[in-house]
């Protein structure tokens, strides 16, 4: 996978609102347990159906995520994705592909359900999130 390592990641998480909570000598022993992984223009970070381990915080860059033909959602810098597999352990629900140069930081499964442990005053705002885009495809349903 070719992972560059954290101390890129606790600088870029600085800006982070999903760590904001967090002391800086947390925030580091957190950026420690994933890995930072680059993706150029045009590449799929991950492909619909497939199995998921990954959780990806986008520390840089762009993605979309497609169904098909559809794009369900532009995420950018500070926003996450993956993290539906990583919960329920089903197929990745959408494609996920890079359309700029992005560059990712990605946790294991089990490292997210033992971050989210340690640390649970992540999750509120990962709900909340979620919860925005739930809404946002109840207005838009899929054809
Ligand atoms: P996962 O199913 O693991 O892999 C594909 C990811 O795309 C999914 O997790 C979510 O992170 C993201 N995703 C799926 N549907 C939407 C949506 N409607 N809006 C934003 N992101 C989505």
């Amino acid at each position: 996978m070719g992972g560059s390592g954290a101390p890129d990641a606790v600088e870029m998480m600085a800006g982070v609102p999903y760590f904001d909570g967090l002391s800086e000598k947390t925030r580091k022993a957190v950026a420690d347990e994933g890995k930072v992984i680059s993706y150029d223009a045009g590449k799929m970070i991950v492909g619909e159906g497939g199995a998921g381990v990954g959780f990806y915080l986008i520390l840089d860059g762009k993605v979309e995520v497609r169904k098909g033909s559809k794009v369900l959602a532009t995420l950018g810098k500070g926003q996450f994705f993956g993290e539906m597999s990583v919960i329920d352990g089903l197929p990745r629900s959408a494609d996920v592909l890079a359309v700029a140069p992005t560059k990712c930081w990605v946790l294991v499964s089990w490292s997210f359900g033992g971050l989210l442990k340690a640390h649970p005053e992540i999750a509120l705002p990962m709900l909340k999130e979620l919860v925005k885009r739930l809404r946002s495809a109840q207005s838009s349903p899929a054809s």
